[in-house]
């Protein structure tokens, strides 16, 4: 078993994996990540291989302090310099445009390249003390459920990693939100923990949604994603319960509910608290020995829009 807590010790040897060139999982706000040294080709691939990943889909690189983007981005806009002061360290990915040290598979040979900075303290300390940007995406095989903690990561990934640090759950559970600056306007090409109207209220114009623009390239954003073993039915309202399914509720319903087998994503309708349950609660419920998940659809406002897109995504596979 390769799950460490998150000690000052395990934390340093992570990071002596990262500077060999292996693969470490470590724990963000958002998400957990499946981490390797951004400027290695050869150790970036490790994460491909590891997940199943197309190469087609580019990576976010990780940095923990903001004159670490110099290593990798040129020509950084004022908007965009603007948001990552005031978003960073959080979950928001800005793309920029990549020196050549950034490797094409990083990027999968855009000339862009995502980067945040996270917020969780040992996703820096891990960040810092490997001395490099760290590429990494979620750290599940690809296409499917997103990991919240070490066990899902281990589950999914198993000693295919180096290691893998466990610092307990992850707050937001939902991936960073994901904008690109082009021509002065901004766009939204994901969905994430920080909502819409957080970015709108402090640049004080409208997000653009059509990533359609056939000049924002929106690779791996797939119509179907965050796949479980189930197949997953979305439904307004769960009004009655069948044998051998699992549910999934956004808040308390008013009736008796099967306990082995409903999960409540947050009892007093609190979308923060949802968000942060969204993936646990679904790991949960794809294990039991059931045949499907009904899904309970969440009203499309602030962090809705985010787990929506994942509940959709979820359901599309088995369509
Ligand atoms: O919260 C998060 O963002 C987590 C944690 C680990 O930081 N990471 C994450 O990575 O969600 P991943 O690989 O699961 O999703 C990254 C998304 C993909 O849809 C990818 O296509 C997009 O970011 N992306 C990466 N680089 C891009 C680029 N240069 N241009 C456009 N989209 C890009
Ligand atoms: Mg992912």
């Amino acid at each position: 078993m390769n799950i460490v807590k998150a000690t000052d010790d395990n934390i340093i040897a992570a990071a002596e994996i990262i500077k060999k060139g292996g693969i470490a999982a470590f724990p963000t706000e958002t998400v957990y990540g499946l981490g390797a040294d951004a400027l290695n080709p050869i150790a970036v691939a490790k994460v491909f291989e590891a997940k199943n990943r197309p190469f087609f889909d580019p990576l976010i690189v990780h940095i923990a302090e903001l004159s670490d983007m110099d290593k990798i981005t040129k020509n950084v806009d004022a908007k965009s310099y603007e948001l990552m002061e005031r978003f960073w360290p959080g979950p928001l990915t800005v793309i920029l445009e990549k020196k050549d040290c950034v490797p094409h598979i990083v990027t999968s040979s855009l000339p862009n390249v995502a980067v945040r900075m996270p917020f969780h303290k040992i996703a820096l300390e891990f960040i810092e003390k490997s001395g490099t940007p760290i590429a990494a995406p979620s750290a599940n095989r690809f296409g499917c459920l997103s990991p919240t903690n070490a066990e899902h990561v281990y589950n999914q990934l198993g000693d295919s990693v180096d290691i893998i640090i466990d610092a307990g759950p992850s707050t937001f559970g939902i991936e960073s939100t994901i904008i690109k600056i082009l021509e002065e306007k901004i766009y939204l090409l994901r969905h994430g923990a920080i909502t819409k109207e957080d970015i709108e209220e402090f640049i004080k114009e409208p997000l653009l949604l059509d990533a359609a623009n056939d000049k924002i390239e929106t690779p791996g954003q797939l119509p179907y994603h965050y796949s479980t073993d189930k197949q997953i039915i979305l439904l307004d309202k769960i009004a009655n319960i069948e044998e051998r399914c699992g549910y999934l509720f956004y808040k308390k319903p008013h009736f008796t509910i099967p306990e082995n087998r409903s999960m409540i994503l947050s009892g007093r309708g609190n979308l923060r608290e949802a968000a942060a349950n969204l993936f646990s609660h679904l790991h949960y419920l794809d294990r039991l020995d059931i045949d499907k998940i009904y899904a309970e659809k969440i009203e499309e406002k602030g962090l809705g829009i985010a787990i929506m897109d994942r509940l959709n995504k979820a359901s599309m596979k088995n369509l």
